[in-house]
Parts: C-alpha cells; structure tokens; sequence
C-alpha cells in the first residue's frame, strides 16, 4: 500500500538519517540554489525545520508551532509565541511579514477567513474577512456594453475588481478577541524588513518577471518591482518604507488608520484612477467595512468533526460534502494507489462542486441551505450515486432540505490559483486556521503606500443571470463574492488534531480534502500528507499534478470515463497535527516551513 507515497517521496526528496538539526548544522538550506541566499539569515531551527521539510519529515515540538507560506514570516510568529504570545498574537505578526516577502499573495489589501479553535472553552468561532463589493457596484460591474462577460484578465487588472479590504480589520479582530502580546509590538519584525530590506526569493522573483506586462502598466507597481528598469531578482534585497510607513500608523493608530483618513484616501484615488480600468470603491465603503462572525460549519467524518468556514465561503460547505459522501465508502481498505479510491474521490467532488455552483454565495444576500446541504441524510443520498463502477456520465445539483423555494442558476466565475494558508497551534492549545488572498496573483496589480490591492470581486459570477435565472453568487452592492478558501481544524472528541488550509483557487477544495484523507484514512503524517501528489477533480476532467506519480493513474481513471490531464498544482498547504506532540507539515510546492518549539 505504502510503495506508491514512498516512491514519491524519495523521488521528490533527499532522504537522510542525520536529525534535522545535525542537517541544518552541516547544510546550508536548498545549498547552491537561490533560495540559499533569500533564506541564508534564518535562524538554525528554522534551517532544521526546511531541512526537515526537504527530507520529507515533519518538525516537532512539544509546545507551539507555526506554519506558513515564507520562512522570515514563520520567525516573526515564531518569536512571538517564544514569547508568550498566543496564535492571534502570532497570526498577526505572520501576516503582517507575508504581505511584505510574499506580497503576490496576500496582504493589508486582501481579505482572509480565520477558524479558532479555543482551548478553555473548547469553541469553534469562525471569523469572515472577506472584502465587500463597493456600494456603487452595479450587475454590470463584469460586463462589456453588450451584457457580455469581460474578459477574465481585462476585469481583473485595474480599480475595477478591488473589493474593500478586510485583512487589516481581521488582524485587529482576532487580536482584540484572543492576543495576548501588545498590538504595536506585533508589527515589529515586518517594520524593520521592510526599512533594512528583505532578500527577494526565487518563487517572488518569477513571479515578477512572468508577470512584467500587466505589472508595468501602473507606474507605482512598476517602480517598485522593476526598480531599475528589469525584474527584482531571487536575491536581491528590497525595502518597502511606505510598507513600514503604513505598518507604523496601523501598529500605533490601530486598523482605523487604514479605513479612514489619508491611506483611505489615497486606496480610493488608486482605484477609481486607475487607467483604462478605473473601479467604483469609495471612502463610505472602507468606513463602513466590518469583520463578520459567521456560524461554524462542522461535518462529521471518521468519528472526527472536520470544522470550517461558512459562506461566503464554499470552503467548509464543500470539503464537508465530498467528505460526509466519502464516510460511506472503505477508502483506508482502497488504499491511495488504488483508482478506485480516486474514483470515488473525483465523483464525490464533482457532485459537491455542483452543488456550490448552484447553492452557495454570500448568506447575507441570498438564502443558502448551509444545514441541508451537510445533512448526514442527503449526503447519504449524495454518496448512494458514487456506488457504480464508472466516472459517473454527468453530475447535477441535488435537492438539500431548505426553508426557501428559491430557483438558482448554476455559477461561472473564474478563481485562479493564488493566496496563502497560516496554522497555527499557541502553548495554551489554541488553535488557528487562516487562508488570506489578494485573490489572483499580484491582485489587481494597483500597488499604494506599499501593498497591493486585490481583486477579489472577480470571484463573483460574471454573469448575473442563465436563461431569466439568477445566479446566488452575482454581484450586487456591500455582497461578499463566494470564496473556495477552507481554513480548517480537525476535532477528535472536541480536541484538535489537525489544522489545515491551502491557496489554490478553487482547487483548495480538493487539496484540502486530499490531504484530510491522506491523513486519517491512509495515516500519513502532516508532511506526507502535504506533500503527496495531487489529484483534482471538480468539473468532470481529472487534473494529475505533472511531473509526479499521480500521472501512473492516468490510464485507470480514463478507463473509468474521465477526461484526465496533467498540470502543476500548485498547492500551499500547511498544516499542523496535534497529538502527543505538535507535527508540522509545509507544502514543498512553495517555500513555507512548519517552526515550534
Ligand atoms: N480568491 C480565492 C478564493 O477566495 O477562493
């Protein structure tokens, strides 16, 4: 059962047995590459942990441990939870690196969903981020004059995809809720790499330079990331003193200092000047922005309950349907090898994907069948459909329990992969899941005092309506668009054991749920799980990550009826394991590491 994950792995990753920090001692970090210089300041247990990371192992620790997407914004949080901090605390710090070193993914500009998990009351709270079309958004916010959708990249390049941020308001919200450490303090390490800059790594640096032409079309954008002329290279080092700038005013002034007044302002002015594309945000819209506490969406599977983040999300709604359909079916007897197991997997998606496209959107505007959809007796009847021995020929939405006879459209908007996934687990046994985004990657490319802002609205459908019908996730004034992001915690007996998330686009669905099965059916560890080889499926073809030995499956699943393709998937999950001891797992897709202590 074992020689598919394990041939994967030693393939992928030089096996060793000097300990982690015996490596880290004698190794330089990815020695010879890039990345050796981006990273050559860290500390030796952040050597040891992408040491760790590089032989295919999970860190440990006994205390607290954090992981995310860029090893300067793991040690940020690191040394706040060193220090007494609690997860918010440290939430808060790691964003706050993030939206510096990895600015393409997230930042002050974007929005996030964050899942706690709280260690004296044993509650879940989900708290929604997400940013908010403007006031003045119309149905045609994403049409040409004819009706027609835009273009996917002519909408979201410029003012007019930019929903107002929620990041900044998060940060302030969890850390009035559950922080611990002094507000200011938490700004600390990104203000000073931002002032004495901060090695450029390999994955922002092509990033860059693939992205050169819609990045150079806004003057601010293009000075900062071409600053003399070419690209900012995988080890060159870069300042942001307006990042700071903004840091300082947030860190003393509290997020108020980004929601009114002249950061406000000049967010706005961007927006609505900018060329070709201006978009309709107002100063109203950032004044009146709110961090929502939203009901927790849990779903039982394999005697845990899998906890996450209600609409506007599709996150927790549709990782918890393709898991309560799977609970009916013997996937750790299947094993991960085998097709079958990828048949169900794929089919329990699809079904689950159609049923997002119909239901799920912003509950706030549209009524959406959040409990009927994860009913245990309609998943039942979901999973009874999974039972042949073909790809099922065509999928459709089903009929969940629901309170309103609304008639729905099925959805069309567009998510391409991007943002970033933070877990973090404090030394009191709290517990965080965050997925934050600028949506895609470098949002929508306008650039102010030093973030960039996203593009979020382009996650609503283009379309408002099919045939006279409307579409639940259509744009309409304050919505929030529907979001695929599924930051998650595990819960055993109302105990975490496992927090988890990825970026990705819509694909975070099938990532994250992957690597739930990975992890309790066929019992690999946190690292295993992140690491292990995809396999996506949400509209009827197969995606097998390239490259990997998911592609061995190929001819099963095409045997099956699938459409099957190899591509990059692109994950980014991070995840930490709670048992004995804490096990962190980071994606080694991207350049992000699991630290504790
Ligand atoms: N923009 C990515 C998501 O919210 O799913």
């Amino acid at each position: 059962m074992w020689t598919w994950l394990i041939a994967f792995l030693i393939a992928f990753f030089v096996s060793g047995a000097a300990t982690a920090q015996q490596e880290a001692d004698t190794v330089a970090p990815e020695a010879g590459s890039d990345a050796a210089a981006a990273f050559a300041g860290l500390s030796a247990d952040a050597r040891a942990a992408m040491m760790a990371k590089q032989a295919g192992r999970p860190t440990e620790a006994g205390e607290w441990m954090v992981a995310a997407a860029n090893p300067l914004a793991v040690e940020a949080g690191a040394r706040v939870l060193r220090a007494g901090g609690s997860a918010a605390d440290a939430m808060v710090a790691v964003q706050a690196v993030l939206g510096l070193v990895e600015p393409q993914s997230s930042g002050l500009g974007g929005g996030a969903f964050l899942v706690w998990y709280d260690a004296e009351s044993s509650a879940i709270t989900t708290l929604d981020g997400r940013e908010t079309a403007p006031l003045a958004a119309t149905p045609r916010l994403f049409q040409t004059a004819q009706g027609e959708p835009l273009k996917f990249f002519d909408a979201v390049v410029g003012g007019r995809s930019v929903g107002t941020p929620g990041t900044p308001m998060l940060m302030e919200e969890a850390h009035r809720r559950w922080g611990r450490a002094n507000w200011a303090g938490l700004f600390d390490d990104a203000i000073a790499l931002a002032e004495d800059g901060f090695t450029v790594s390999p994955r922002l640096a092509d990033l860059v330079a693939g992205d050169a032409k819609r990045l150079r079309r806004f003057p601010a954008t293009e000075a900062y990331f071409f600053p003399d002329g070419g690209p900012i290279a995988a080890g060159d080092r870069l300042t942001n003193r307006p990042y700071a700038a903004t840091l300082r005013q947030i860190a003393g002034d509290g997020a108020r200092a980004f929601y009114a007044g002249a950061v406000a302002e000049e967010i706005v002015a961007k927006v609505r000047g900018a060329g070709g594309n201006p978009g309709v945000l107002s100063t109203v819209d950032l004044a009146l922005y709110r961090v929502k506490e939203r009901p927790p969406v849990c779903v039982a599977y394999r005697g845990h309950d899998v906890c996450g983040m209600g609409p506007p999300s599709s996150g927790a709604l549709t990782v918890g349907q393709i898991l309560g359909m799977l609970a009916h079916y013997d996937l750790a007897g299947l094993g991960p090898q085998s097709a079958e197991s990828w048949r169900l997997i794929g089919d329990a998606s699809r079904l689950a994907f159609a049923d997002r496209g119909r239901y799920m959107a912003d509950a706030d505007f549209v009524p959406v069948p959040a409990e009927g959809l994860v009913d245990p007796a309609y998943l039942a009847e979901r999973a009874e459909l999974l039972s042949g021995d073909d790809a099922l020929p065509q999928v459709s939405p089903g009929a969940p329990q629901w309170d309103h006879a609304f008639l729905w459209a099925d959805d069309m908007s567009i998510e391409l992969p991007s943002t970033s996934h933070i877990s973090i687990v404090d030394a009191q046994g709290n517990a965080l899941s965050m997925t934050t985004t600028i949506e895609n990657a470098f949002g929508s490319r306008l650039f102010v005092r030093g973030f960039l802002l996203n593009n979020e609205l382009t996650d609503f459908s283009f379309r408002t309506h099919a045939d006279g019908v409307p579409i639940a996730n259509r744009v309409e004034p304050g919505k929030r668009p529907r979001s695929s992001m599924s930051p998650t915690i595990v819960l055993k007996d109302g105990q975490p054991v496992l927090v988890i998330g990825s970026p990705g686009g819509s694909r975070i669905i099938g990532y994250v749920a992957q690597a739930i099965i990975a992890h309790l059916d066929w019992g690999m560890d946190v690292q295993q799980a992140v690491a292990m080889p995809h396999l996506v499926n949400r509209f009827g073809s197969y995606d097998l990550e390239e490259g990997t030995r998911a592609t061995e499956l190929s001819q099963a699943l095409a045997a099956y009826g699938y459409e099957v393709g190899a591509r990059d998937l692109n994950s980014g999950l991070h995840a930490i394991a709670v048992g004995q001891t804490l096990q962190g797992g980071a994606d080694p897709r991207r350049e992000g590491i699991a630290l504790g202590q």
